[in-house]
């Protein structure tokens, strides 16, 4: 297995450019699946496990795939299997996306249930309400769920979630744009990853009204067309860099941004006494002499987004004070405490809110990476603490960061990739 090995205490400095986002190149190289005509170009498509993993999902469909230099044609003509196994579904949970395109084109689709997750139960109810409101059937048995369109076609319907959902957003939108007549999504989720779904989707030939909205108008059409498409940046990842540069005391600039959808983000490093610019494509942070105590809660877009709330808690145990850390949109997710306490944090968990005593000299230690964010705070966490830190099952990172080691170097972190036996 890999780790990480970080020795702390360096200042970052330099520019670096964002990747593609993981959360929106998913639900698009599932809308692939819409349209058996031609060859799709996806440009700036992360080199990612999660990518990799869903590109083998699409083949396993049927759907052939090539992927250099973060450029991804998917021609989807000869997908014929309609079944998603469970051997793939397991390692990622967002193969639930194939489900609403493979309905909406194939009248049916077979999805294996996705199981836990390390940061609490997490159901897809929504996406399957989503499905029945479209007129699907929907039956689960033996570990999969069977969804069939009576009459091979969805029907158009307002579909009204109660909670917000990125995924059963994207879902419910990829059924919708091929059934017959017109839906309507209300309290749809407006993230930038769904906004991005809308802009492939309309340039695919879909009528999408009230994109980047909370209310989603959409007319049903016969068939799609494959387009070239270039994605958007990596919010998460954007905004774990700046963290990086605020840990260490740093100062950069991450550039190829839409510093708009970093918003909620950059308002909490102001607060937390940094100095951000921003140009049309670019974000410099620049970290204060002290940093200042910032509380935080994580909510769906355009609030400050949960897939930050880790990387934060670790910036927090830098800052002058206490703050508090609230997570509405996974109220469990908290893996990465206890790590961070044994590196030398005090975070007391008190009532589904993590409370950071600050700042802590940390002190490098082994740790180990239980979930994707979690493994981002624990790096941040290891490039401030005195000494070497080894950050143990970099798999969950390699699956949503792309070449983080390499941008971290650059920006002159001493970090290396090394392999190690899990029981050694
Ligand atoms: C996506 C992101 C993930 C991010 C999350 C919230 C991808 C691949 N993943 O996950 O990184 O943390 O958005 O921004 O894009 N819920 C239900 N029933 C459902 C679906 C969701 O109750 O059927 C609940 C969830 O438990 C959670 C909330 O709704 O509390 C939001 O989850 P959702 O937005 O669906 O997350 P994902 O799309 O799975």
């Amino acid at each position: 297995m890999d780790k990480l090995v970080i020795r702390g205490g360096n200042r970052l400095a330099g520019k670096v450019t964002a990747s593609g986002s993981k959360n929106s190149s998913l639900p698009v190289i599932a809308a692939t699946l819409l349209s058996g005509q031609g060859c799709f170009t996806l440009h700036r498509i992360p080199d990612l496990q999660d990518i990799r993993t869903f590109t083998q999902l699409l083949n396993h469909l049927g759907a052939e795939t090539s992927f250099s230099g973060n450029t991804l044609t998917v021609s989807t003509g000869n997908v014929e299997s309609l079944l998603a196994p469970y051997e793939l579904v397991k390692k990622m949970r967002a193969s639930i996306y194939v489900l609403g395109p493979l309905l909406a084109r194939f009248g049916e689709a077979k999805v294996s249930l996705p199981g836990g997750c390390a940061f609490g139960p997490r159901p897809i109810d929504l996406h399957l309400m989503a499905m029945e409101k479209l007129g699907a059937e929907i039956s689960i048995e033996t570990g999969f769920i069977t969804a069939k369109a009576p009459g091979g076609r969805l029907n158009g319907a307002c579909i009204e979630f109660p909670t917000s959902s990125v995924g059963a957003t994207g879902n419910a939108l990829m059924a919708a744009v091929l059934a017959r007549g017109t839906t309507t999504i209300l309290n749809a989720a407006a993230e930038p990853e769904i906004e991005t779904l809308c802009f492939f989707l309309s340039a695919m030939g879909a009528r999408i009204a009230g994109t980047g909205t909370t209310e989603l108008l959409i007319e049903g059409i016969d068939s799609l067309s494959s387009v070239e498409f270039t994605n958007v940046f990596d919010r998460i990842e954007a905004g774990t860099l700046l963290a990086a540069a605020a840990i260490t005391g740093g100062s950069i600039t991450v550039d190829g941004v839409e510093p708009e959808q970093l918003r909620s983000v950059l308002k909490k490093f102001i607060h937390a006494g940094c100095t951000v610019t921003r140009t049309e494509d670019s974000v410099t942070l620049a970290s204060p002499e002290t940093l200042v105590a910032t509380d935080i809660t994580a909510k769906p877009y355009p609030s400050f987004p949960t897939d930050m709330q880790a990387q934060w808690t670790a910036l927090m145990t830098q800052a002058e004070g206490t703050s508090r850390i609230t997570d509405k949109v996974y109220h469990e997710r908290f893996n990465h405490i206890p790590e961070l306490n044994r590196l030398g944090a005090h975070i007391d968990i008190i009532k589904n809110q993590a409370v950071v005593h600050g700042p802590r000299k940390l002190s490098g230690t082994k740790v180990m990476s239980t979930d994707l964010r979690a493994s981002a705070c624990l790096v941040l966490a290891g490039l401030v603490a005195e000494g070497v830190t080894d950050v143990l099952r970099v798999y969950h990172l390699d699956r949503g960061y792309e070449k983080i080691e390499t941008k971290l170097a650059s920006l002159g972190a001493e970090i290396a990739r090394e392999k190690y036996r899990e029981f050694d």
